[in-house]
Order: C-alpha cells, then sequence, then structure tokens
C-alpha cells in the first residue's frame, strides 16, 4: 500500500491476555489500575478495508459477519462505534475534532465476535491502522497504540505488537501509595517477538453470541468486588513471574500464574456489585478436561477472558492432543487452534471492492 493512498486494507490481530486488564480507574479513557500483559494470536484476526470519501455526507460502514460472509450494511450500534473511533483518530492526528472527511469501511473477523476472543481489540486496532495508512500517516507501533486505546477498548492498545506485549498502567498509584504523575498516552510496548517463544493457544469456543454484559461494564463494577483490592495488591508479583516466564520460555512458571490470574478475573466478576457471571456450565467442562490433560503429563494451561470460552496454552508438539481433547468435550462448539502470531500487517485483499460486487 502506497503512503497516502486512498484505500487501504490491514488486519490485525486478537490477543489473549496472561496477566488481565480488569477494572478501569478512567473508564473513558480506558486506563487500568495495573499494568496487564498479553499474547497476541495469528489466525484471530479483523481485516478493515478503509477509504477515503471525501464526496460523501457520512462514512458508509459494512460488516461481514464471518470468515466467507459478503459484508452488508453494518448494524447502527455496530457503525455508531466505528464512526465515533474515526472521530477520535482524526483528532487525534489533525489536533482539531473539525472538518474530518467521510470514510468508507469494510470490516471482517475471522472469529466468533464478543465472545471472549477479544474482537474489539483486533477490531479498533485494524481500524486505526487503517485509517492512518489512508491518510497517509506514517503512525509508528506506539502511536497507533495510544490511537486504537482511544476506541475505549483497553486491550486494543496491545494487539498493535506482535509477540509478547505489556500495557503499562502509568500514572496509576501502587496499591496504598500516593498517585503518581500521569501519562494519559500510556501505549503498550513489546516485551518479546513472537519468534522468541512458539506458544500454540487452543480455543474451545462454548459460546458464540455476544456476551450478556459488555467488559466495559465488568470493568466499572470491578472495584465493587471486596476481592478487586486484594487483586491488585497480588498483580505486582504476578506481573514479575510472567515478565520472567516470557524472558525464560518457562510454560511451567507461566501456566499456574496464568490460570489464577484469569479465576481471580472471574472471582472478582462473580463478586462484583451486580455480579457477572459469564462461565457456562462446558467452561467448567474444559478446565476439568484442561485439569486432567496436565494429569497424563501434558502441559496445557487454561484462561479465559469475559467470556465462557476458555484458551488453552500449550507447546506446539502438545496441540494437536489437546484440540483432540477439547473437540470431545460436550458442549464445545469449536475448537480453534491458533498461536503466538506477529502484529497488524498490509492485506491485499480489497473488503470495499467486495461490498460493491
Ligand atoms: C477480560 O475493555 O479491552 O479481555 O473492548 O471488550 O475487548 P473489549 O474489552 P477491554 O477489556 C478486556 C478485558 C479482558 C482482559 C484483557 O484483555 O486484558
Amino acid at each position: 500500500m502506497s503512503r497516502g493512498s486512498r484505500r487501504a486494507t490491514v488486519s490485525a490481530p486478537a490477543n489473549i491476555a496472561l496477566v488481565k486488564y480488569w477494572g478501569a480507574r478512567d473508564l473513558k479513557r480506558a486506563l487500568p489500575y495495573h499494568p496487564s500483559i498479553s499474547m497476541t494470536l495469528e489466525v484471530c484476526r479483523t481485516v478493515t478495508t478503509v477509504e477515503l470519501a471525501p464526496a460523501l455526507e457520512t462514512d458508509e460502514i459494512w460488516f461481514a459477519a464471518g470468515a466467507a460472509a459478503h459484508p452488508e450494511p453494518a448494524p447502527e450500534a455496530f457503525a455508531r462505534r466505528v464512526r465515533a473511533h474515526l472521530d477520535r483518530v482524526w483528532t487525534r492526528l489533525q489536533g482539531v475534532s473539525c472538518g474530518r472527511p467521510a470514510f468508507r469501511v469494510a470490516t471482517r473477523n475471522t472469529f466468533p465476535a464478543a465472545a471472549g476472543l477479544a474482537s474489539s481489540a483486533s477490531g479498533f486496532a485494524a481500524l486505526a491502522a487503517a485509517a492512518c495508512r489512508t491518510l497517509g500517516v506514517d503512525a509508528g507501533a506506539r502511536e497507533l497504540s495510544v490511537l486504537a486505546r482511544l476506541s475505549g477498548s483497553g486491550s486494543a492498545a496491545r494487539s498493535v505488537f506482535g509477540g509478547f506485549v505489556e500495557w503499562p498502567a502509568e500514572g496509576a498509584p501502587a496499591a496504598g501509595a500516593a498517585p503518581a504523575e500521569e501519562n494519559p498516552d500510556a501505549p503498550a510496548a513489546q516485551l518479546a517477538p513472537a519468534a522468541a517463544w512458539r506458544l500454540s493457544c487452543v480455543v474451545a469456543i462454548v459460546e458464540d453470541g455476544p456476551k450478556e454484559v459488555s467488559s466495559r461494564e465488568g470493568h466499572r463494577l470491578a472495584p465493587t468486588s471486596p476481592h478487586f483490592a486484594r487483586r491488585l495488591e497480588l498483580v505486582p508479583e504476578r506481573l514479575e513471574t510472567v515478565r520472567r516466564a516470557i524472558r525464560d520460555r518457562d510454560l511451567d512458571l507461566l501456566g499456574p500464574v496464568l490460570e489464577r490470574d484469569a479465576v481471580e478475573l472471574h472471582a472478582v466478576a462473580m463478586t462484583s456489585e451486580p455480579p457477572i457471571f459469564y462461565w457456562r456450565p462446558p467452561t467448567l467442562e474444559v478446565l476439568s478436561e484442561v485439569r486432567r490433560l496436565r494429569g497424563l503429563g501434558t502441559g496445557a494451561w487454561a484462561t479465559m477472558d469475559a467470556g465462557a470460552n476458555v484458551h488453552v496454552l500449550c507447546t506446539p508438539e502438545d496441540e494437536p492432543r489437546v484440540a483432540a481433547a477439547l473437540e470431545a468435550v460436550p458442549g464445545v462448539r469449536d475448537v480453534l487452534r491458533d498461536r503466538v502470531g506477529d502484529g497488524p500487517r498490509d492485506e491485499t485483499l480489497d473488503l470495499l471492492a467486495e461490498a460493491d460486487r
């Protein structure tokens, strides 16, 4: 894609958090209480084509519901989020909110939307990157991280890097300490590239509809849980362990911390006021199968975002065995085989051309 071309397609990856972002100290700006660390995925992506369309009066937004689906005019709620994000990207890039030209946008996920597979992270990262391309702005990854997060999806800040990524909580007070000076930009940064540690991620899909309670609502309610304050005390050491596990490529060190952190997120959610239950009965079946696999000597470790689906990390050698075991669990509708991947990339695919056909 040449710089400043009027149409560009970018794909951006989903990511799975190893230490979760849960609870926003500033919901509007998506600023977390504590840092989070994630692994970028390769197969689960959002592909987005953006065209600068100054002749149009309003944006035109298309959405293709599945990997092979034809783009259709997007539902209004979805289109509104896209337009709002384009407003924010424009305002940050130009320094003024007025004069934004209209855009045509077409987007497609390679995985079920809003089912705990971070479709907003990959979606807003892809939209920000494709909009920059179309406007001829050569945004580096740090700036893209900020642009993606302006959407309100904090995890989008991590989806602009490949490999293993940390999103800091600049300005957040450590447990019991006075607030430090705030950096409202707070971009994420890469801890290690994908090539440094070839981990697999097998996803057991037990639910493929949208979740009943958004992550945003979960972030808002998290501090109402009596366990939230304790989580803030525990996270710093956990982050340190995960950084060390990534540096040393040590799955036995990462695994227990990964599972504990995920269960803790859900414990906080379940004890929020009002409580939020993301798990479904098959979620527990999958967790039990993962423990069974470990008992048989397979290094498989589970984590869940704000949804019922379970991501299981393992080595590429164990991946076929883990996938086969998860497929056999009652209530599992599908199993996706993913792995650590690189960040956003330009694509030759043109989703607007597909929409026009
Ligand atoms: C549970 O506010 O980024 O996935 O916009 O729905 O992607 P979405 O959520 P966001 O919160 C993510 C919460 C999480 C944990 C994580 O990814 O760190």
